[in-house]
């Protein structure tokens, strides 16, 4: 071994750093817990800029303290932890989490094959498990697995619906003349149109239900969206559910879906990637009411249950199915590709080479049992509800859903005098304004035409008086504008 690989592997420099590395995290997180009125979430630096910085920091002149690097970056980047942070649906990550993702990239066994992942794989189905008996499946029957992230649990979910309700054998041969798609609200997440294109099914690969007043799929319309793609020569291969949608929110009813993907014989597939959470709590739960009947159901748990990215489960009603998702031939890993043995997890991933995300739930689950998550999500839930309210007795705003069913809220300042697009300009002023000031963040949306912010109170640490502080802000921010 050479002298630097030596000295790059050195135990004592590991333990040094390392511990100098969590005093640094748990201080930052006494820091931005702890409500100072001075502290930004985010000192925003412009793209070029921030380049342009890193840049001239030399990465080719090293520098054997590896915690300046990380001072550095932590005082350049987003502190998800402080409660003025009210962004983009990733979780505050939990300590006990973190250090599980630590220790799982220190070990770094791939989750493909059980004869490296061992503890890992394991550990992903008993929580694979858990998690179908907590939406009410058969547990004998059920099944699941983590992929990394919602976007490719959709897709996963998606190509598994496709090979099973569909006749000709499309991943060994390819499409043949006929059309197929998938159906879903208006308001569903991206990916499920992305998933379609992935899969080859084009843009009539989805068809797209409208929705009602408050953003769920109007199930009405399922017979009509049916038969329309049916006289287009379209077979319908299954319904999408978005509970809750991204945009503002909304569940769709899983019931009610459920009744007519059984009358037709459809797949159901829940994208409960944000929502998903609420299994967790008595109080929110009927959100997800008839979510048994799904055949799959993809849920984040980087979104609400306060796991660092990447981590989503993609549970099926029935496990044999996920073996069809993919059948490919790997001799180097396996004998015999077409066994179905539950514990080489790369049989039915994207991912191969997959890092241990079981661990960084069971960590939590097992440490401060399944309350934790239940207090989370009703904290930030019920906190959805108070900002909504305190909006609403501002006058002065508008939102698309005055009632929210999450934490997940988007709103308009309106000025007398200013038409829609104007309106637009002003609330997108307002939301740059609010981004490079740093002291709060929030995001923006469209919803329709309409130009909106929006916050998701992903935060357990943010209380009234942030939210207070964030409309009063705003409003400082219309007053300096006029
Ligand atoms: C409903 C829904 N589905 C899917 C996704 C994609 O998840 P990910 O960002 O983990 O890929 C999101 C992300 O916000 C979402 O809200």
């Amino acid at each position: 071994m050479t002298e630097l690989l030596k000295k790059a592997y050195d135990p004592e420099t590991f333990r040094k750093q390392g511990h100098e590395l969590v005093d640094l995290l748990a201080n930052h997180l006494q820091k931005v817990s702890s409500e100072k009125e001075s502290l930004k979430v985010l000192n925003w630096i412009p793209p070029d800029e921030l380049y342009a910085t890193w840049e001239k920091r030399r990465i080719d002149q090293p520098n054997s303290d590896i915690n300046q690097f990380f001072k550095t970056a932590l005082a350049e980047t987003t502190h998800l932890h402080n409660p003025k942070y009210m962004g983009h649906q990733t979780s505050v990550p939990l300590p006990a989490s973190v250090l599980a993702e630590f220790f799982g990239g220190f070990l770094d066994v791939g989750m493909g094959v059980f004869e490296q992942g061992n503890v890992g794989v394991v550990l992903e189905k008993l929580l694979a498990k858990k998690l179908a008996a907590k939406m009410g499946m058969e547990v004998e029957k059920a099944d699941g697995l983590f992929t990394s992230g919602g976007t490719l649990g959709n897709l996963t979910a998606l190509l598994c619906a496709r090979q099973v309700m569909i006749e000709e054998d499309v991943w060994s041969n390819g499409f043949s003349e006929k059309k197929y798609a998938f159906i879903t609200s208006e308001a569903a997440h991206y990916s499920i149109d992305r998933a379609v294109r992935v899969m080859g099914m084009g843009e009539k690969g989805i068809v797209k239900a409208p929705v009602n007043e408050r953003f769920q799929l109007m199930t009405e319309s399922l017979e009509d969206c049916y038969e329309k793609a049916k006289k287009a020569g379209i077979q319908v291969l299954g319904i999408v559910a978005n509970n809750c949608a991204t945009a503002v929110g909304s569940n769709d009813s899983i019931d009610k879906i459920a009744d007519f993907c059984e009358l037709k014989k459809l797949w159901l597939h829940v994208d409960a990637a944000h929502g998903g959470c609420v299994l967790f709590s008595k109080k929110y739960r009927y959100l997800l009411n008839g979510i048994e009947r799904a055949d799959s159901v993809i849920m984040d748990f980087h979104k609400m249950l306060m796991v660092p990215t990447l981590v989503t489960a993609v549970i099926f009603k029935n496990g044999n199915h996920s073996f069809q998702t993919f059948a490919q031939k790997a001799s180097y890993l396996w004998d015999n590709e077409d066994s179905q043995e539950w514990y080489n997890l790369g049989k039915r991933t994207f991912e191969l080479t997959k890092t241990t995300m079981s661990h960084r739930i069971y960590a939590i689950w097992k440490t401060y049992g399944e309350k934790v998550f239940e207090e989370n999500v009703n904290t930030l839930y019920d906190l959805g509800k108070v900002f909504a309210k305190m909006i609403s007795a501002e006058g002065n705003f508008q939102m698309p859903v005055a009632e929210p069913e999450s934490n997940i809220i988007c709103f308009r300042y309106l000025e007398k005098g200013k038409n829609e697009v104007e309106l637009d300009e002003l609330n997108a002023k307002i939301r740059g304004a609010i981004l490079e000031d740093g002291e709060y963040f929030i995001l923006q949306t469209r919803i329709g035409e309409r130009l909106f912010m929006r916050v998701s109170l992903m935060n357990p640490f943010t209380s009234k008086k942030q939210l207070k502080g964030l409309l009063d802000k705003i409003k400082a921010i219309v007053k300096e504008l006029n």
